[in-house]
């Protein structure tokens, strides 16, 4: 049985801090999408351990898995597992073969494609980690494989082609210098087949590469279970989210499959719980038709701090929840919690259960509001709309709910569910009737002892 762990909103919703809770039971945990620009929180024995590209089993020394459909930078890869080893901990990663190698090329490239967009505020907000790139290249069949860094004639061939292409789309589309770049060696043939024949090397002495498919249906076929660990969230998802203010990727339960290699059958079989922020963040561009005030820079057409209540209370919430981002420590854009994008999130994934996170952020508010359905074109629409453009001009219909007191968060979590404040429970009740899907972990704060399990998916 396989236990899957999705995003439902726009990331950030509190994943990592849900497969450590869970996990324990696990013996492997495989990431199938993203890469670096995740950014996952881990709290134990009170270190707080911030992963970006590592699965955060890693920490409680599970199995991690890259999974194929993952993009792999092989010198955060080794930095993040450098870390680890100083607190202590000694990390097994596999990585697939068949995931695909972030080049330094790519990160300047996310930093030149947003700078240009930008002059026309077209620009998405990425973490500038050069995933956006990358999938393009894989998409494009010009990418560089975990499995071509193991063959010094398949690497330095693949580099061959690709180099040129992208110092040609620098100096004469952008009409950059490369040697005014900071790294003039990222477009290098030489010098990138130097460090990453290294990397591949490593990879091979280590024996960290696999074929996920096998390792993970060998691993299943051993009696172990697995967890796949969702980066990012619902509706940053290529696909199915607010395109093109998206990742390049699919973290809906759907990339699960193809991003490790096992069957949609294997995924369905199993649980796939969404983690549901109890209110709603933003890090980078897009409508946000519950956002309480605004960031600028990030929300479309805002250009000055504003004040006001509602500012007052993105404030108030910003600083309770520590909403800044854990990879570029940006401020998150904040709002109320959005119905219509949840819906949207239940449909597109098939949640069996929800973990609702961050109910104690939200203790001490008079009332907490929820974005229960849109107005758009005169109409009452309870979804979101595909293109950005309508989904922009859609206003958020609001419910209003009674706040709930701060109370003895650890407490609340040793005693269940019934000792979660009466309001919190109103609202986590029309929350769980909404989307007709099971309630099966509350958040009550950052640390893993501080969530009130309803269910646990494994038993
Ligand atoms: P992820 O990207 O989905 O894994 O989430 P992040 O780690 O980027 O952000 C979640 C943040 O919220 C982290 O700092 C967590 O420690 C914290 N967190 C998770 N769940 C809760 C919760 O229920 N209450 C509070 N107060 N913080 C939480
Ligand atoms: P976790 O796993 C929140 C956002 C970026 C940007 C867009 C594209 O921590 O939930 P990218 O660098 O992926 O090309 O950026 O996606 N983004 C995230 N937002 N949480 C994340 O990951 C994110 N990963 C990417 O801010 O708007
Ligand atoms: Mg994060």
């Amino acid at each position: 049985m396989t236990v899957t762990i999705v995003g439902s909103q726009l990331g950030d919703e509190g994943k990592g801090g849900v497969v450590d809770l869970y996990g324990d039971a696990a013996d492997v945990v495989a990431r199938y999408q993203g890469g670096d620009n995740a950014g996952h929180t881990v709290v134990h024995d009170g270190e707080t351990y911030k992963l970006s590209l590592v699965p955060s089993g890693a920490v409680r020394g599970k199995i991690g898995v890259l999974g194929n459909g993952c993009v792999i930078n092989p010198r955060t890869l080794f930095d993040e597992i450098s870390t680890l080893q100083e607190k202590g901990l000694d990390p097994d990663v596999r990585v697939a073969e068949r995931a695909h190698v972030i080049l330094p090329f790519h990160r300047v490239l996310d930093g030149i494609e947003e700078d240009v967009k930008s002059e026309s505020d077209q620009e998405v907000g990425t973490t500038g980690r050069g995933i956006g790139p990358t999938y393009e290249d894989k998409a494009g069949r010009r990418g560089v494989r975990i499995g071509d860094l193991l063959d010094p004639d398949v690497l330095r061939e693949r580099l061959e082609y690709v180099v040129p292409q992208k110092r040609a789309l620098v100096e004469d589309v952008y009409d950059i210098a490369v040697e005014d770049l900071d790294d003039p060696d990222a477009f290098d043939v030489d010098a990138l087949f130097e460090e990453f024949r290294e990397f591949g090397q490593r990879l091979e002495e280590e024996e960290m590469t696999v074929n996920a498919s096998t390792f993970l249906t060998d691993a299943m076929a051993d009696g172990q279970t697995v967890m796949f660990e969702g980066a990012q969230g619902t509706i940053i998802d290529i696909d199915h989210g607010n395109y093109p203010y998206v990742t390049s990727s699919n973290p809906t339960a759907g990339g699960a499959a193809v991003g490790t290699g096992l069957s949609p059958g294997v995924i369905a079989d199993g649980e796939v719980i969404g983690i549901v922020k109890a209110y709603l963040t933003r890090v980078g561009s897009g409508p946000l038709p519950t956002e309480l005030g605004g960031v600028v820079g990030d929300t479309p057409g805002y250009d000055e701090q504003g004040d006001g209540e509602n500012e007052e209370l993105a404030t108030y919430i910003r600083e309770e929840g520590g909403e800044y981002g854990t990879v570029t420590g940006r401020p998150r854009r904040v709002g109320w919690l959005d119905m219509p994008m949840l819906r949207h999130s239940a449909r597109v994934n098939g949640f069996t259960g929800l973990a609702v996170n961050h109910i104690d952020v939200l203790a001490g508010l008079d009332e907490v509001k929820v974005g229960h359905s849109y107005d758009h074109e005169g109409e009452e629409i309870f979804t979101i709309p595909s293109t950005t453009e309508q989904w922009g001009e859609c206003e958020a219909n609001f419910r209003s709910f009674d706040g709930w007191p701060e109370v003895d968060w650890e407490a609340v979590a040793e005693d269940g569910y019934d000792a979660i404040p009466e309001n919190a429970r109103t609202y986590l009740e029309y929350l769980a009737d909404e989307l007709d899907t099971p309630i099966y972990a509350v958040g009550v704060g950052p640390g893993r002892e501080e969530t009130v399990v309803v269910e646990d998916p494994y038993e």
